[in-house]
């Protein structure tokens, strides 16, 4: 096992049903450290950059449209194998197809309001940290 660092974005839905707190003691209590954090109003600039690699799928307007329709919370998780085991507790990006007992399973309401967003690889998550936090702003414990 690793020491490793993901984003996790708590979306717009899951915030304004107000369940961050029990998303993020799903992540403290499987080994999961916030050692950054910050919530967010994305701007539409914002939200066409993280996700540009969608850029030429049929819903990537839907999903910009979404990701800025309320704030976001927005955390860097770190921990043994962290990428996998957030992929882990959020379950499949369609709810409908999410295992019981996952973060989509249980808050979510549909594929395009899916409560949130991890990175699918650790490269990627080195990107899509440096995309939101400045190295000042990540404490590692
Ligand atoms: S993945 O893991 O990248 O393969 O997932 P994928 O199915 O390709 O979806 C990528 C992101 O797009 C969102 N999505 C949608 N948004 C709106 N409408 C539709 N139909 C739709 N389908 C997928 C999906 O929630 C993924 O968002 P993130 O934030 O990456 O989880």
């Amino acid at each position: 096992m690793a020491i490793e660092r993901t984003i996790s974005i708590i979306k717009p839905d899951a915030v304004a049903k107000d369940v961050i707190g029990q998303i993020y003691s799903r992540f403290e209590n499987n080994g999961l450290k916030v050692i950054a954090a910050k919530m967010k109003q994305l701007s539409r600039a914002e939200a066409e950059g993280f996700y540009a690699v969608h850029k030429e799928r049929p819903f990537f307007a839907d999903l910009v449209a979404f990701m800025t329709s309320g704030p976001v919370m927005i955390q860097v998780l770190s921990g043994d194998n962290a990428v996998a085991k957030n992929r882990e507790l959020m379950g499949a990006t369609n709810p409908k197809e999410a295992a019981a007992g996952t973060i989509r399973a249980d808050f979510a309401e549909s594929i395009d309001a899916n409560a949130v967003h991890g990175s699918d690889s650790l490269e990627n998550a080195a990107i899509e940290i440096a995309y939101f936090f400045d190295d000042s702003e990540i404490c590692p414990r």
